[in-house]
């Protein structure tokens, strides 16, 4: 046996016991005559203790050349502690050690295994076995997992079936680039991995599944952020006669019970706003509503002036900051320079302080009076005491920048709060997206969404105007979620293809399998998938998702710890018929 009890159980009802426990040495203290070792497991850290007088002479100086890591067994008694520590679980008592077996010896880590770690990401990446073994990563392990169980009861519970989809398909568009796997029995044929499982999720639906969901990897070939990884996880989910309203009742009630049992936090319904509004009020379609600072258009009330700047732009929108009017004139010019970086894009800023007296000083008061200035107030919500911020600009451009001023404002004035939860559906998305790259237009979602009903026709004379029946689970400011009503005929299904540019034939090629089972009785379905990373970080009050994934991809997608991606020898690539066509 080599435990009696775990690193986080003994405490004061424990005294006198003879106890046994295995774990890794976090610390060792040796003053001397008296040896105290930390030892640490997945469930805690118990104080071992070595005294020269009352320990064996060979065990004590074994204990002496303890070394952090070292995998140890130790057998003892549970005594009182001299000097309690209330900050730990076990601090009320230590082992008094008789008994001390090495399991297995330890270097020196390359970072210290503690919460606050001097190790880099790239370091603490390589050696993750090691960095797993601190608290907060530990801990975000955990919590995924209690997500992840909380999702199984709660769908189960409402009549989800799990059912697994095969890994190696052909690819399903989600707007990514596919991973793609040689086949060795198939010469010069190549499987994709599941950007999602999008179209089985829809044949089960054919099948008569009803309701399904399945925790399940899939995998992106796209470029890296904060909240993606090429292969990460989704609790994706479709369910038969449904409408839109059936999914988003289904999928509030997971969350709702998530944030209920997870973080303790009760939230009614869910707000409801359209992708229009989203972009108008916000300038963004993953809003963070914890906090106000909506949009004002300012149009009416500043371009009848002078200023050739408003006067020349498509949109003029501001926010009011709130406290803003304490920035000094350098922090506010510190802003411009922020908005006005490449990443960003603006031209520049006009402000307007809100004094408390009442009154207003602008940076453009050249033109604009105080009348003037009140309706800026009024249209953005600004109060005594805030800074109106205003772009101007072409519509699209200009929202995108001042939400992006909108969050970084947001950010550095602490007013993302990790512990709140404002989640909110983003709902009638566009069913269309241009593409200026390609010079076409693309399914916004992806192409199995059905449009609004009665929106079919609008396809011929105004394509970007169609709306479809999808939506999107936002919540902080992420997109943590997103769904449609599918199309379940064929003909509709034949005509989606052909606008976004399939022939007859590529369609039949690569999606005939799924316009065949709408031929055999396919239900109207709909369903939605949630990015479990995501979900659980932002849960977690955190927005990187790596930090929740035992394995994660660094941001140029390698696994750092084994070495991934790597060559593969010429055996391999020839059994593949991979070399010649390289070579050719
Ligand atoms: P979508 O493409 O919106 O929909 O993906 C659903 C959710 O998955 C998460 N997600 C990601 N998380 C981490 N890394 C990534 N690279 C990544 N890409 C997406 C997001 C997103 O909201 N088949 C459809 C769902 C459906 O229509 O039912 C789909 O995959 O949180």
């Amino acid at each position: 046996m080599y435990r009696s009890h775990n690193c986080g159980e003994l405490n004061e009802s424990h005294i006198n016991n003879e106890v046994t426990l295995s774990g890794w040495v976090q610390k060792v203290r040796d003053k001397g005559f008296m040896v105290w070792v930390d030892l640490r497991d997945r469930y805690g850290i118990t104080q071992l203790i070595f005294d020269a007088e009352r320990t064996d002479q060979t065990i004590f100086e074994q204990a002496q050349k303890l070394g952090r890591e070292f995998v140890v067994q130790v057998s003892g008694t549970v005594i009182e502690r001299a000097s309690k520590n209330p900050n730990l679980k076990t601090g009320d008592i230590e082992v008094l050690v008789s008994k001390l077996t090495i399991l297995n010896e330890a270097q020196v880590p390359p970072f210290t295994i503690e919460d606050e770690t001097d190790g880099g990401e790239e370091l603490r990446m390589k050696y993750r076995y090691l960095d797993i073994r601190r608290n907060p990563v530990k801990n975000n392990l955990i919590f995924r997992h209690k997500v992840t169980q909380e999702v199984r009861n709660y769908l189960s519970t409402s009549g989800f079936i799990e059912v697994e989809t095969p890994y190696l398909i052909k690819s399903t568009p989600e707007g990514a680039r596919d991973f793609v796997v040689p086949s060795r029995m198939n010469e010069g044929q190549f499987y994709a991995l599941p950007q999602s499982p999008q179209t089985f999720k829809q044949l089960l639906m054919v099948g008569g599944m009803d309701k399904y969901f399945q925790i399940v990897k899939c995998f992106r070939d796209e470029d890296l952020r904060a909240d993606r990884q090429p292969e990460f996880t989704q609790i994706d989910c479709e369910m038969a006669f449904v409408e839109q309203e059936d999914i988003l009742n289904a999928f509030e009630g997971l969350t709702r019970h998530l944030l209920k049992e997870v973080n303790g936090v009760e939230i009614e319904k869910f707000p409801r706003i359209t992708y229009d509004e989203a972009m108008s009020n916000y300038g963004n379609d993953k809003p963070d509503i914890r906090f106000g600072m909506e949009f004002g258009e300012l149009n009416a009330v500043a371009q009848h002036k002078e200023f050739k700047v408003f006067n020349d732009a498509e949109l003029v929108v501001g926010i009011a900051v709130p406290g803003g009017n304490s920035f000094t004139r350098k922090e506010i010019d510190n802003w411009i320079k922020w908005v006005k970086r490449p990443q960003v894009g603006a031209l520049g800023m006009v402000y307007s302080r809100c004094n408390d007296d009442g009154s207003f000083k602008s940076s453009v008061d050249k033109f604009y009076d105080q009348d003037d200035l009140a309706k800026w107030a009024e249209v953005t919500g600004a109060k005594a005491g805030d800074l109106i911020c205003v772009l101007s600009g072409p519509k699209d451009k200009v929202r995108a920048q001042l939400s992006a001023l909108r969050m970084e404002l947001a950010e550095q004035l602490g007013l993302r709060k990790p512990n709140e939860f404002a989640p909110l559906w983003v709902m009638d998305f566009p069913l269309l997206e241009w593409d200026e790259d390609t010079n076409r237009y693309h399914a916004m979602h992806h192409p199995f969404t059905s449009p609004k009903p009665g929106q079919l026709e609008l396809l011929e004379t105004d394509p970007g105007a169609v709306k479809a029946n999808a939506y999107d689970l936002v919540l902080n400011g992420n997109e943590i979620g997103g769904g449609s009503i599918r199309i379940h005929d064929k003909e509709t299904q034949a005509l989606m293809f052909d606008y976004l540019g399939f022939t007859p034939e590529e369609a039949k090629a690569q999606f005939g399998f799924l316009m065949d089972a709408f031929q055999y009785g396919a239900p109207p379905h709909g369903g939605l998938a949630f990015g479990l990373d995501r979900l659980v970080s932002i849960l977690g009050g955190q927005e990187t998702i790596r930090d929740f994934i035992a394995f994660p991809k660094n941001n140029s997608g390698r696994d750092v710890m084994i070495d991934a991606p790597a060559p593969v020898d010429d055996t391999q690539l020839e059994e593949l018929s991979l070399k010649l066509n390289l070579k050719s």
